[in-house]
């Protein structure tokens, strides 16, 4: 957990956000909800400047290793500890679906960009296409509860609802693309690792103990034999 390769099947998502992001040499980008770093780690080779928030402290510890000397901190992503009109770029990657006030968390990340700067929000793609869904699921038992009247992960994956919340944050939405994510590991040890450290695993493992996680059925037997769900993440709205 932690190395780079373990979401190099991921690269592609988060580079094709980069690039429509224009993150380059002295970009001062903000990641909220930064989980482990991944993100904030190509950002750093392409020559920016990072900060990455997170509510998720194991994670945040992933993310130090990966960016050693970033400014990194723990918190909410409806209430940001920046100034406003500090960053150059920021960026929120399957993080705010999972905040109990999304407009909020919306109006946050735009208060935080400079005036005129992008911002950009990831979400996964529609449940039916997507095999993050059949991890979520598999794992949503492990889960706390969520706050009263929270939709679930999916629900900003219904067309327009995420143009509609950007609009609900005063953030004016610019462009909506999908990146085809295959989740495509080189053994199972390696898909393994790499979703016990994400997000939700985290969160799973902190209320339920990894034991509880580590005895769910694997997610690939949810589907039928030989079958693969063919697009994943869909997302991506920049302002
Ligand atoms: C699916 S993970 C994605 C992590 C990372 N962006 C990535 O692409 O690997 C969701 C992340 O959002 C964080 N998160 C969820 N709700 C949050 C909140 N209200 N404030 C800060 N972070 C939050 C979780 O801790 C988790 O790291």
């Amino acid at each position: 957990m932690g190395s780079a390769d373990v979401q190099a099947c991921c690269t592609p998502f988060y580079e094709a956000v980069l690039d429509t992001m224009a993150v380059g040499v002295g970009t001062a980008l903000l990641d909220a909800g930064c989980g482990g770093g991944f993100a904030l780690q190509l950002a750093v080779k392409r020559g920016a400047t990072v900060t990455g928030l997170d509510a998720c402290a194991p994670l945040l510890d992933i993310a130090r290793e990966r960016v050693p000397g970033a400014d990194i901190r723990q918190g909410d992503l409806e209430s940001l500890p920046f100034a406003e009109d500090t960053f150059d770029a920021v960026t929120a990657f399957n993080s705010i679906q999972y905040a109990a006030d999304r407009v909020a968390a919306a109006r946050e990340l735009r208060r935080v960009a400079k005036s005129g700067a992008r911002v950009a929000i990831l979400i996964w793609g529609a449940p039916e296409r997507c095999e993050s869904r059949v991890i979520l699921a598999a794992i949503g038992g492990l889960l706390p509860p969520p706050p009263p009247g929270a939709e679930g992960p999916f629900a900003l994956s219904v067309p327009g609802r995420l143009e509609e919340l950007a609009e609900a944050a005063g953030l004016v939405p610019e462009r909506a693309d999908e990146v085809p994510t295959p989740l495509i590991y080189p053994g199972l040890d390696t898909a393994v690792r790499t979703q016990m450290s994400s997000g939700p695993a985290r969160l799973a493992i902190e209320h339920a103990g990894e034991p509880g996680l580590r005895r769910q059925p694997p997610a690939r037997r949810q589907l039928p034999p030989g079958q693969r769900l063919p697009v994943p993440d869909r997302p991506g709205l920049t302002s």
